[in-house]
Order: structure tokens, then sequence, then C-alpha cells
């Protein structure tokens, strides 16, 4: 981080630190204390989730069809008076049936509802019992198991993946000491500061109330309405504004913890922390027109992706990383540590990687898995602790309490297969709707002698239980307020701005105009204007152009020029192409653009890369017609030699909308993907489609043969899009 600027000053206070905690690293921590082993419960792999999910799997295969009650019957008829009678009140078949589909729905998520979940495993770098009692970080080659749910927050359960949104990245470890949540997202902070301002946040974001109009996007005028009289949210609201809002796909994004949180060794020592996952794919984000076309042509496109990744074996990789700092820098750096709309820039707080989680395993039942699963930040284990950061401290309550909802009032949903966790469960809750366990204790309470006192109480010296940290301390007087260090809005804004690439902001600002170009009330535009100006009169000038308003006279109280590094999307290459994928456009009724596609196939999927080849009619060799393909459903477009007449003479059939072929070059163009073709008839052919000239453009790849191509088309998968495509605006700072 550099630069200059009276915000800034205050950040940076940073040297000193980024000194002491670079010399926190697996082999050397500075709180390490070599001759300290943490007792380990479980040396080996944990056990697993999948055991105890199959103790309750149902294969029907190769059985009768029975009753819930297990009795064989057949159910196509109900029991009626005569053929042409009325059915019986008796059909207790017809009935049970009836009555279980009637019931098959629960409420949806209050928020969150759109989501894809899958299975996999954590695994530990390395002992880190010297920063943290957590067993699941307590061995070297560790193993625990998790499984992720992704989502957006705004959208309702059948809302489309690609709604421009904050992503949820919730994570649960079945550690063998309880079950651990991190329910975090993929955007590092929050709109608001205190809990108590959740509602009012989503409410302005939900559809409006009397036509349940617009479904999962904020382009409204009560979103912004909210956002512009809560500058809280103006940090989260720039992230969401860029790629981050519409990533690439669930593997593509980096997940955070958000809040501020506490690791504890087993003698009470704490720092704080915040959790990171990095994502081992690379970012990467879609366009936001593509976004859009997408929400109408595959509202699938994150849950599919997800899924066939892990079903092709390429499961996705996330590194988990802290920033760790002492407990007293909580307000060294110019902001407060307890202020969840707020980062650590990576200078202040280097990343320390604990481990690495692999997802390899999807569900086998969307609605017993991915539906049911309830994370909770509560669900904490022994070696993480909280902070006092107000809507952590609310969050701790909402989400018992609706889980309570979605579980249609029963309390016992810890008990559903999903959320069980792998070590045992001891305590005296008793009964409640659904109670799946028979408790033999005839003594369910504490303390007894009847029970010889068990469960006995787990704490920090006893029974390696939970404990808060010690050195908590809170104080102070009664107050229904903010702290006045939460007060800064517009700093850190203004920061991530300026720490994207030229086209990023110009995408960001692009986003904005969309979404205010959709108000109506003009006190609202009004409103937005004066927020962003207070992060950015450049950006305030370029978004009231497009809304036809005056610009305002800069605000510049909060203006700094510091960048920090890791928050741009688009400023690399990608790590991996596998499972990128490429449509080649061939001609179904040209052998010889038939057998470079094939060899085009048989080259790319040498790195993993996911090809379909397109033609008028499916036949061999023909995985997709024309009429089913579109500029979507691909990260590159290869066009092959002889089927150049698809792009000029034959544009027009009856088997494909007009001019298809086409509209799949010149989307992915518009897009920013490599397009390319294979011979020099093809090769012009894309030129004149797309609009360039040979050499032009390094994302239009033009070989003579397969192989040129391939090399091409590999590179620009890893650069993903050609920014240089996109216009900025004339005089952009
Ligand atoms: C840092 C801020 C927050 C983050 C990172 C966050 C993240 C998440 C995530 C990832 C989910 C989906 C969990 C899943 O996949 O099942 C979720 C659900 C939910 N969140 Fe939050 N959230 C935040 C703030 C809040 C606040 C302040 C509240 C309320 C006071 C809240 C209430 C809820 C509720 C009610 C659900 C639905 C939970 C369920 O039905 O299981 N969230 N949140």
């Amino acid at each position: 981080m550099h630069g200059s600027g009276s915000s800034m000053k205050r950040l940076l206070t940073w040297a000193t630190l980024v000194g002491s905690m670079s010399a926190v690293t697996k082999a050397a921590c500075p709180f390490a204390d070599p001759n300290y082993h943490l007792a380990k419960r479980d040396e080996g792999a944990s056990q697993q989730t999948e055991n105890i999910l199959e103790e309750y799997e149902v294969d029907d295969s190769n059985a009768y069809m029975s009753s819930d009650v297990g009795g064989p019957m057949e159910d196509q008829n109900s029991l009626k008076a005569g053929y042409r009678g009325s059915t019986l009140m008796e059909d207790w078949i017809f009935r049970q049936k009836i009555q279980h589909f009637d019931h098959e729905r629960i409420p949806e998520r209050a928020v969150h509802a759109r989501g894809a979940g899958a299975h996999g495993t954590f695994t530990s770098y390395a002992d880190w019992s010297n920063i943290t009692a957590a067993s699941f970080l307590g061995g070297a080659g560790k193993k625990t198991p998790v499984f992720v749910r992704f989502s957006t927050v705004a959208g309702s359960r059948g809302s489309a993946d690609t709604a421009r949104d904050v992503h949820g990245f919730a994570t649960r470890f079945y550690t063998d000491e309880g079950n651990f949540d991190i329910v975090g997202n993929n955007i590092p902070v929050f709109f608001i500061q205190d809990a108590i301002r959740f509602p009012d946040l989503i409410h302005s974001v939900k559809p409006s109330p009397d036509n349940e109009v617009p479904q999962a996007a904020t382009a409204h005028d009560s979103a912004w309405d909210f956002f512009s009289q809560q500058p809280s949210t103006m940090h989260t609201l720039f992230w969401a504004m860029s790629g981050n809002g519409i990533p690439r796909s669930y593997r593509h994004m980096d997940g955070f913890g958000v809040h501020t949180f506490r690791f504890v060794t087993d003698d009470g020592n704490s720092k704080l922390i915040k959790w990171h996952f990095k994502t081992k794919q690379g970012k990467a984000s879609l366009v936001w027109e593509e976004a859009q076309v997408l929400a109408g042509k595959n509202a699938d496109f994150h849950r599919q992706d997800l899924w066939d990744a892990i079903e092709s074996g390429n499961g996705p990789e996330w590194e988990l990383s802290v920033q760790i700092v002492d407990e007293e820098k909580a307000l060294a750096f110019g902001f407060d540590l307890l202020d969840p709309t707020k980062i650590i820039p990576e200078e202040l707080a280097p990343l320390v990687p604990l481990g690495i989680m692999k997802l390899d395993r999807n569900p086998t039942n969307y609605f017993a898995e991915t539906e049911q699963v309830m994370y909770q930040p509560g669900h904490i284990v022994r070696g993480v602790d909280f902070t006092e950061d107000p809507l952590l401290q609310g969050r701790l309550f909402s989400y018992l309490d609706t889980q309570l909802n979605r579980n249609q009032g029963g309390p016992n949903f810890e008990q559903i297969p999903i959320n069980r966790p792998v070590s045992p469960v001891h305590n005296n809750n008793r009964d409640g709707a659904g109670q799946m366990l028979i408790h033999k204790n005839v003594y369910p309470y504490t303390p007894n002698t009847l029970n010889g006192g068990y469960p006995l109480q787990a704490n920090q010296t006893h029974g390696k239980g939970f404990f808060t940290a010690p050195n908590r301390i809170v104080d102070g007087k009664l107050v229904r307020a903010l702290s006045p260090t939460f007060d800064d809005h517009w700093s850190q804004p203004r920061l991530f701005y300026n720490s994207l690439t030229r086209v990023e902001q110009q995408f960001l600002i692009n986003a904005i105009r969309f979404e205010a170009s959709h108000l109506k009330n003009e006190q609202v535009k009004k409103n937005v204007l004066e927020q962003i100006n207070r992060v950015s009169n450049d950006v305030a000038k370029r978004v009231a152009v497009a809304l036809g308003l005056e610009a305002p006279a800069p605000d510049p109280a909060f203006y700094h020029n510091n960048v920090t590094a890791g928050l741009s999307i688009f400023n690399g290459t990608l790590p991996t192409i596998a499972t990128l994928r490429v449509g080649v456009l061939a001609s179904s009724f040209n052998d010889g653009s038939l057998a470079q596609a094939r060899e085009l196939k048989e080259q790319l999927s040498k790195e993993g890369v996911v090809v379909t080849v397109v033609g008028e009619v499916l036949k061999e060799g023909v995985d997709q017609t024309y009429s089913a393909a579109d500029a979507t459903g691909y990260d590159a477009v290869v066009v092959t030699d002889g089927a150049e007449g698809l792009l000029t003479g034959g544009k027009n059939s009856p088997l494909f909308p007009a001019g298809r072929p086409g509209q799949i070059l010149v989307d992915s163009y518009r897009w920013g993907k490599p397009v390319a073709a294979v011979g020099e008839n093809s090769g012009q052919a894309l030129e004149q489609t797309v609009g360039v000239s040979r050499g032009q453009d390094e994302g239009v790849v033009v070989g003579e043969g397969v192989e040129q191509v391939v090399k091409g088309v590999e590179e620009g998968l890893r650069v993903f899009r050609y920014l240089g495509r996109f216009p900025v605006d004339e005089g952009a700072e």
C-alpha cells in the first residue's frame, strides 16, 4: 500500500505490525512453545461425514413399494366406490401419499435462499496449536470433513444464479471437537455495522411488498434509498458493483469470515483474526450483460458448474488463511477491527496460510443436505472465539432463531443427518418435535448425583471444552449507539476503487449507472450521487452524466490515492484452465469441419478444458445444436475450417434462430472472450463477423492448424477476458 492523503495517515501506522506479523509462519511462530503438545483427540483422518449420511440413505433399487411404515402396497390408483364412484375416506394409501406431498415444502431461508453445496475435506498444513486450540488445526495433514454452501442473498429459492449480489460462502467443518461453521461471504465487508439494522437492509433490497417486483435485483428505489441513507453500505456496495457481484462461478471466488474473530490457545492467549478462503482456481467474473443473458438462458449456471466440476474430478480448492493481529492493535490502523465494513489491507497483516480445502463430493439429495443444512456463526469450537462486533453479536441470535422457523418449530434440527457432528453429543436438552435420540439418562439435569454427575462440564482445563478467551474485558456505560470509531464510511470504498484496473473501475461505474438508471425518485438519485461523491468525485461525475444530472462539486474529506494488493479480479492470469469451456463451431454437414472439431476437442481436453462441438443438427461428433447454443455457454469459441459458411452465406436456416452462429462469436467478442478460427477462410469470416483486422486484437486467434489455435486458445483462457475491448469513459481520471 502506498500513497498520500489525510485519512491514510491513520492507515500508515501499519508498518510496525507488518514487521511483527510477517514472522508468523508455519515454521516459526513468535508465540510458539516448542515443548507444548496438543493432546489430539483423533490422530488419523476424521470420521467421515459420509459414514453418518450413508446410514440414512435409502436405496430403492430392487424393492417393492411400501407405505411410510414399511408395508408393501400399490399407490397408483385410489380406492373408489365402484369404477366411477367417489374416493373412499378409508383410502389410507391415498391420504398418506397426498398428505406427505402437501407438506413437502418448508420455508426457504429468509436470505440466501438460492444456493448450492458440496462435500469435501480440509487438510491442515501444520500443527497450529501455537496460535489456536482448534483441534482441526492441530496437526500437519490432519483431515476434517467439510460441507460448503454457496448462495446469493436477495433472490428467492428459484431465482437465477447470476443475479448481481453478494455471494454466501458458508463452510462447516465437522471437527472431532464439534461442528465449526464459518458463515461468510465472497465479499470481505458488510453493508451495516449493527445487526439490529439487518431487517431494514433486507426489506430495502427484497422485492417491493405490493407487487413483489423485482426479483433478485437491487436496481430499484428502495434499495438505493437505503444505501444512500445508510453510508456504511458504500464499501460493500462498491464490491458488489464490481466483478465480485457476478463471479464466473462459485469456484472462481474467494470467501471471507468478514468479522474479526479470535484465536485462543489452550493456555488462554488470544489474538484477533480474520478468515480468508483464497480460491486456487483464480478469481474470475462474468461481465454484466452476460450475467443478465444467463439469468434467462440458464438460471442454474453456477450450481451446474459446481456440480459438473466435481463430477469431472476437478473439485475446486481454497487455501484457508488468517490475518492475525494483536488484541491491543484493534484500533491501531485508523479504523476499528470490530467494524465489519472494514478490511485489513494485506500490507498491514499478511495472510498466514493454515490449510487447504477441497470439495470433491456432490450431495446425494439436494433437500436432505443442501436445503436442510443449518449454518450458524454460533457453531464454534474450542480455540476460536467471537469479538464484540455488533453485527456478529446479533447474528449469534438470528440464525438459531430462524432455523426454528425453517424446521417448522421443532428445535431438533441439529439431529438432521447433514447437521450431526462427527463427535458424540451429550447434554440435557430433551424432547421437542422430531426428537431422534433415545436418551437413557433419566436424570437430565446438572448438577446431579444420581447419574454420577454426568455429563460432566467441559471447559478450558477439563474435557477440552469450549471456553471464552480469558482476557476478554468489556466494560462501559450502556449505550444505544454505534462507536464513533465506526464513523468513516468512505476511505475504504475509495481504497477498493483505487485498487482496481481502469476497466474494472469502468465496470463498477457502469453497474452503478445501470442500477441508478432504474431509479424513479429524483431525490434518491441525488442522495446516491451525494454519497458516491464522498468516495470519489470522478465516479460521481461519471454516474451523473448517465443520469442526466449535474455532477456535485468535490467533497474531498475522505479522498486519497492509496491502493492495496489483492483486490483486482482481472489483473492476473488464471492458474488453471481445467473445467473452462470452449465452444467449437462446426458444420454437421462438412466432414472436414467435424474431423477438425474432434481434433480440437482431443487437444484441449488434455488440459481439462470442456469442449462442446456445435453443429446444425445432432450427430456423432456434434454435442449441441446452434439452436440451443449461445455465447454464455463458453469461455472461448473456435470456428472450424468448413464452418465459415454459417457466418457468411448460410446465416439463416430453419435449424437455428437467425444469425445464431455469428451471434455466438459477436457476443463472445463483446464480452471479452478469446475467439479463434482454424484456417484462412474461417479466419476471415471470424474477423469480418466480430469486426477486427488481423493482429489487431491479441484475443482473436487465427491459425493455420489445430495445434497453433489450441495454444492460442489456452493462452486466451488463462487471460480469461481481454479488457482492451471495453471502452472507458473519455477523460476518466
Ligand atoms: C457479516 C455479515 C453476514 C454474513 C457474512 C452473512 C452470511 C450468511 C450466509 C452465507 C448465509 C447462508 C447460509 C447457508 O448457506 O445456509 C446467511 C443466512 C442468513 N443470514 Fe446472514 N450474513 C451476515 C449478516 C447477517 C445478519 C446481521 C443477520 C441478522 C441479524 C443475518 C441473518 C441471516 C439469516 C436469517 C439467514 C438464513 C439462515 C438460515 O435460514 O439457515 N445475516 N448469512
